[in-house]
């Protein structure tokens, strides 16, 4: 799938005095059913995570908390997203590599997935990646 589909999707926002709530719902809001989700929290200053691609599996991928740059590259093009709201999300199909840094500190990254975790879904070579891309 191409680049432009990766997008901020808005999510809704309830507003009040006491607290905001924000809620996400299968096919509603996000272009997929979600079987999984993690978190990756207490991230060291200066840390890099990604650094892969996935074959088949579609994620919406959420700042809970804090803040963190997220760059989407095609083997193409790229594009650099900062996500510090927690209602947004970037929507992020297959076969797209991406390198996530700039954590600050405290952040707290939430992915909604499209599938069950299996190390087969990944591509971890840049390489690989680029030859299943683009090499027909
Ligand atoms: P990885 O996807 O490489 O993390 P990141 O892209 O955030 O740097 O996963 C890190 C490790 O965690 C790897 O050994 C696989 C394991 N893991 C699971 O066991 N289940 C999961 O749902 C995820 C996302 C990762």
């Amino acid at each position: 799938m191409p680049l432009e589909e990766c997008r901020l999707i808005e999510l809704p926002k309830i507003h009040n005095p006491q607290g905001n709530l924000t809620f996400v719902e299968n096919s509603e809001h996000i272009p997929f059913d979600i079987e999984r989700v993690y978190y990756v929290y207490d991230v060291p200053g200066g840390a890099e995570r990604g650094g892969h691609a996935h074959k088949d599996l579609h994620q919406l991928i959420i700042a809970m908390s804090g803040s963190f740059d997220i760059t989407l590259d095609d083997g193409k093009n790229k594009k650099t997203f900062h996500l510090a709201r927690s209602y947004y999300g970037l929507y992020v199909c297959p076969m797209i590599w991406r390198e996530i840094d700039n954590f600050s500190s405290g952040s707290v990254l939430m992915v909604l997935a499209s599938n069950k975790y299996t190390e087969d879904d990944y591509y971890r070579e840049y390489d690989n990646f680029m030859r299943a891309r683009w090499v027909k």
